[in-house]
């Protein structure tokens, strides 16, 4: 393995397992704060106990405030799950978009930028982005949510479109996961943190704790909150050129945000604490629909408006498609690649063979007449009238003779 693969195998890992100990620890968090039983004989400082059992005996948790030097010495936090998947995600972003020549990170067809301006944009929008976000709501959205939270939609989607402009889709669809994890990770250490930080001190100095810390953890953890499908999803983007190369890749991405916040929304307002649920047909069923409009962008607006792929009249011959393959797919797909960035085949797909070319011809149909997402990037300068020959011979059923 290439040092380069295998760093992406070493963060990419560590990503993996950083982001599942975040998330799930929050989503556990979560899911306890709304199941906690009010217990008010346990007086004023109390806001609830929740009684659970797991790995062999019962978890008996209570959540409250605390008197005056009630303080324990151990007092456990949790950030650095937040800040291993950051850094490793930072780290990933670099070994597989902006090294290797920015090939992934950049299409001539989408914008012809020079590797260097690109990086400039991707790391400079997240500095932006988070300026931005932060300044609205640390000022005006502390007052005014509403209108805050719907001009900080309107700038996710507006950034959404921007990168659709400039980067390759995959690329695009990855920038605006690494902004909203960019966004979180400040909600996170620039917010949430310094709040427990002045709740430790108010405690220990039994003093109030300043209420304007809270109410921004407050709220930027309810943004994190619905941040977070609409995350996962992206992370794992890069596996559905379907999705990320179609020409409105960027309102199919915004439809499975919106479709991925509405279902986090539902799963928020399912628990009414005290151990009651609200009724499925309540939530459960307009969770689904939320997941329908994800759906809808994925299987709807990546039919729309597809360039037509033009038809031939005569069918052609393998000979031929297999021409077209050994000059555009070869360079990277073959067991000997002549392109340096790629010194083994990716994904292992080869296409030496008239065999190896006939099993692959769905996903050839696919990725290179359908989505036109390879040859990547176009690297290799496939014209639109060798992608309909390719398309023709498939359509024909792909024969070999
Ligand atoms: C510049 C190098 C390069 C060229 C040229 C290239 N590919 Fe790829 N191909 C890749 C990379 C990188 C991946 C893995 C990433 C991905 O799937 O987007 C890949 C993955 C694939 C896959 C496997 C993933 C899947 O969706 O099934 C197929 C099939 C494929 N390419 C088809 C083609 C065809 C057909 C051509 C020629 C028309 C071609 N490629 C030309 C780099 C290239």
């Amino acid at each position: 393995m290439r040092l380069n693969e295998v760093l992406d195998v070493i963060f990419r890992w560590a990503h993996l397992v950083a982001g599942i100990m975040w998330i799930g620890n929050s989503m556990l968090w979560n899911w306890m704060d709304r199941n906690l039983e009010k217990a008010t004989e346990r007086g004023r400082l109390s806001q609830g106990k929740i009684f659970m059992v797991h790995s062999g005996a019962f978890y008996d948790v209570e959540k409250k405030l605390l008197e005056p030097g009630e303080l324990p010495p151990m007092v456990h936090w949790f950030k650095w799950q937040n800040g291993f998947t950051w850094m490793t995600g930072i780290a990933l972003l670099v070994v597989v978009y902006f090294m290797n020549g920015a090939a992934f990170l950049i299409d001539p067809s989408v914008a012809a930028i020079d590797p260097a301006v690109a990086i400039s944009i991707s790391l400079g929008s997240l500095f932006v982005g988070w300026i931005i976000y932060d300044g609205l709501w640390s000022s005006y959205g502390e007052q005014h949510p509403r209108v805050a939270t719907a001009l900080s939609i309107a700038m996710l989607f507006g950034s959404i479109f921007a990168f659709s402009q400039v980067f390759s889709g995959r690329a695009a669809y990855i920038q605006t996961g690494v902004l909203i994890g960019t966004l979180m990770t400040g909600n996170v250490w620039m917010c949430i943190v310094p709040s427990q930080r002045s709740l430790i001190a108010a405690t220990k100095s039994g003093k109030e704790q300043d209420e304007t810390l809270s109410i921004r953890a407050k709220q930027r953890s309810i943004h994190n909150n619905y941040f977070t499908f609409p995350l996962l999803f992206i992370m794992l983007s890069n596996h559905f050129p379907g999705a990320y190369s179609h020409h409105l890749n960027w309102l199919v991405l915004i439809a499975v945000m919106v479709g991925g916040a509405g279902v986090r929304h539902f799963m928020n307002t399912r628990y009414l604490g005290e151990g009651r649920q609200r009724p499925v047909a309540v939530w459960l069923a307009p969770a689904f629909g939320m997941g329908g409009i994800a759906l809808a962008g994925l299987l709807v607006i990546t039919r729309l408006g597809e360039v037509p792929i033009r038809k031939l009249d005569q069918p052609v011959p393998f000979a031929r498609a297999q021409e077209i393959i050994n000059k555009r797919c070869l360079p990277c797909h073959s067991v000997t690649p002549r392109d340096p960035a790629w010194p083994v085949a990716p994904n292992n797909v080869v296409f030496d063979l008239p065999l190896q070319i006939e099993i692959m011809a769905p996903r050839i149909y696919e990725r290179s007449v359908k989505t036109k997402s390879m040859p990547l990037n176009n690297k290799t300068l496939m014209s639109l009238d060798e992608r309909a020959e390719l398309g023709n011979w498939i359509e024909n059923g792909a024969r070999l003779k």
